[in-house]
Parts: C-alpha cells; sequence; structure tokens
C-alpha cells in the first residue's frame, strides 16, 4: 500500500515536470493573411512581421514551450475563403489562437467561430471599429479608421482648410474614415462638398477624382487600402492635376503607406496624413526596428504600419503563451490581452483598452518630405494615446 502511494505520487510528480523534461508544450497558432492576388504586398508586409519578431524572440518562449505557425492565404478580400480557412484551421489543426486579418470582411467572417470554439483571435490590420464588438474572443493590435480620420479632420478644421470632398474606398473601412471624417470636420465648423466611394475591387479613381476636383474644394480627404490601390490613387490625383490646381490631399496614412512611397514620386510631396506608425519616426524603439527590419529584408525595404501590426501582434501572443507556460486557455488569453501594454513598439507605447479588447495608441499628423532623396512620412505632431473615437462616441464595446 505504501509503496503504491509512493508510486502514484511519484508520477504525478513526474508528468507536472514532463514539459521541463524534454516533452514540448506546442502552441497552435493559426494565420489567415492575404499572401496571394492583388493585395498580396500588403500580406506579404504582416507577414514579415510575425517573420522578424520570430527572428528576434522565439528564444525568450519559456523552456519546452514550441509555437508552430500554421498559415493560411485568404487571397484577399475574400470572407467565404477566410471562413474556411479559419474553420479547418480549429477544427482540423486544433490551433488555440488566431491571429492575421488583413480585411474587414474576413475578419468579420471569423468572428463567430472565434466565439463559438472559443479561439483567441488577434486581429493584425483590419481597421474598422465594430469588428471587436462581433466577439468577446476579439482583441485588435491594429488601428481603427476612426482614430486617424476623426483628429485628422479636428486638424484640418483648425488649420485653414474649410472645403472638402471625400474619396473612399466602398467598404467598411472606407465608410467609417469617411463617418470619422464628416463628424470631426463639420462639427469643427468645416464643410463637405460631397462624397463618393470607389469600387474595392479593380478600382479607377479617375473618374471620383475628376469629380472631386470639379467641386473646387481646398483638400481631397481619402481612404483607400494600402498597397498598389495607394499608388494608383496618388498617380490618378497627380495625373488629373489635382495637385497644380491648389487641391491638397489628406487622409489616413494607408494612402502614403511607407513600403510604397518611392514607388508614388513627388506627387506625394506635400501629402498630409494621420497614423499611428511612421517608417521615419526618431524613437528609439523605431530606430532599432527599422534597423533590423532592413537587416532582414533588404537596405532599401520599409517597414509599413502592417509590418508592425503583425510584429506587435506577436508580442501580444508571446505574453500570453509566456504567462501561461504554453498552456492557453482562452478565457484565460483574453483576461491577459486586456490591458496588455507595450511601452516599446516601434509606434511608441500601446495597450489594449480592457473594456473594448481594441488598441490606443498615439496618432501622428505626419507629411511626406524629402529627407537625404527620399520621401518619407515625417512626423510633425503628437496626438497621445487615443482611443477609438467611434466606441467612445457610441459607447459601444
Ligand atoms: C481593412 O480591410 O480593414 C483594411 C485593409 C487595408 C488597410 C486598412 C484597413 O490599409
Amino acid at each position: 500500500m505504501m509503496r503504491q502511494v509512493t508510486l502514484a505520487a511519484a508520477m504525478m510528480a513526474l508528468a507536472a515536470l514532463a514539459p521541463a523534461a524534454g516533452r514540448a508544450q506546442t502552441v497552435k497558432l493559426g494565420i489567415v493573411d492575404s499572401y496571394s492576388g492583388p493585395m498580396a504586398g500588403v500580406g506579404e508586409q504582416l507577414d514579415r512581421g510575425i517573420r522578424l519578431y520570430m527572428h528576434q524572440h522565439e528564444k525568450d518562449l519559456p523552456p519546452g514551450v514550441k509555437l508552430e505557425i500554421i498559415r493560411r492565404d485568404d487571397t484577399g478580400p475574400n470572407p467565404a475563403v477566410a471562413k474556411r480557412l479559419a474553420q479547418e484551421l480549429i477544427t482540423r489543426d486544433h490551433v488555440q489562437l488566431l491571429g492575421g486579418a488583413i480585411f474587414t470582411p474576413n475578419a468579420l467572417a471569423i468572428a463567430p467561430l472565434a466565439t463559438e470554439a472559443k479561439v483567441p483571435f488577434i486581429i493584425m490590420n483590419a481597421g474598422t471599429s465594430m469588428i471587436t464588438t462581433k466577439s468577446p474572443y476579439i482583441a485588435r493590435v491594429s488601428f481603427t479608421l476612426w482614430q486617424s480620420s476623426y483628429p485628422l479632420a479636428e486638424w484640418a478644421a483648425k488649420h485653414g482648410i474649410k472645403k472638402v470632398y471625400s474619396v473612399v474606398s466602398d467598404y467598411g473601412p472606407g465608410i467609417d474614415a469617411e463617418q470619422a471624417f464628416t463628424k470631426g470636420f463639420t462639427s469643427n465648423g468645416g464643410q463637405m462638398l460631397g462624397a463618393v466611394r470607389v469600387p474595392l475591387e479593380n478600382p479607377d479613381f479617375v473618374p471620383f477624382l475628376q469629380r472631386a476636383k470639379d467641386a473646387k474644394p481646398d483638400a481631397v480627404f481619402s481612404f483607400v487600402p494600402a498597397g498598389k490601390q495607394a499608388t494608383a490613387l496618388m498617380k490618378a490625383f497627380g495625373d488629373l492635376g489635382l495637385r497644380t490646381a491648389g487641391i491638397k490631399l489628406i487622409g489616413t496614412g494607408d494612402i502614403t503607406t511607407d513600403e510604397e512611397l518611392q514607388n508614388m514620386g513627388d506627387v506625394a510631396l506635400g501629402v498630409t496624413t494621420m497614423f499611428h506608425y511612421s517608417a521615419a519616426g526618431d524613437r528609439p524603439a523605431n530606430v532599432a526596428f527599422v534597423r533590423a527590419y532592413k537587416a532582414m529584408f533588404g537596405q532599401n525595404q520599409e517597414p509599413s504600419f502592417e509590418v508592425v501590426g503583425g510584429y506587435d501582434g506577436m508580442a501580444a501572443i508571446f505574453h500570453v503563451i509566456r504567462a501561461q507556460h504554453g498552456k492557453i486557455d482562452p478565457d484565460k488569453t483574453m483576461a491577459l490581452l486586456k490591458g496588455w501594454k507595450d511601452d516599446a513598439s516601434p509606434r511608441g507605447p500601446i495597450y489594449i483598452d480592457p473594456e473594448t479588447r481594441d488598441i490606443v495608441q498615439n496618432e501622428y499628423l505626419r507629411r511626406v518630405e524629402k529627407v537625404n532623396g527620399q520621401l518619407e512620412n515625417v512626423e510633425i505632431e503628437t496626438i497621445p494615446m487615443v482611443k477609438d473615437p467611434w466606441k467612445v462616441l457610441n459607447k459601444a464595446n
């Protein structure tokens, strides 16, 4: 009897020690990102953020804990594909965490699955405000369009811009950007001369910008998804002569996304945007980040905000893995994400608002300037620690 008890106790003690004694505890993370299709460049940026973080920090996982990342390609704004991939990641691959989501419709398609299966879903890009209200298992480390558009509108109204025409992509984040800008601008005495929404798929910006030009505004306000669409918008703005007609271009930082800026050319000079990240930011954490990024991906490469979304998303994921020693409990994970903060993100200090599970961060007013022959989003003002204004105004969690 005595011997049996001792043996049982010894076996239990051994089982508790097992991970440390070499049996690896593997955490599975499913990433749904846009690796192919016309928006593949944006998806690649996010993935580079994940890779850079892993390169620097894989060694910081607790002893015996491994992180397996399973990547799936949603091919662009394609909610049906995103939903199927997330379903497979949950039911077949048994992931304990989900991450990624460049596009709002894809994030919305995954949200109910995260709830049903209790799989925490860390949104690394998609920016429509209400996404976080769609599942208690969502936390967002990226941004919202209200976060940039609303303070930009307040700034514009106070800096001599009186009449604005809005040109946005016709889906969630574009509609948020248009509504946020309109509210911030008109409540500070500005006048909207008109607003058009451009199809997300195969957009031709020319007829929309022509309408904006004909209205003779002081400025065009715009949001389009970062990447090649931003470059196409900028080219159309130049080709149609809006700049030479004295019309300014202002918008969210998506329209002067850092990785495309050199491709846009001098038409981008002077474009003023509000955003949470610029590769030109001179914070020490960002200088080190940009240096590490260039060392890994090439000296002529600039990290965009999507890189930072992937990078900070991994920082949040490492936090929950480490705090739980690799044994992921969904509710404990969400409790750990609520209030998680990082004072040394490349974008400045960040934290996850425990009430909304959405990110709180600085917004920077930036202007495109030439520095040492290169176009840069030079930060000129900081609006500290902005909470998603849509949630503040609507008291929505
Ligand atoms: C989104 O779909 O939420 C989205 C995509 C690209 C961006 C910003 C937001 O640049």
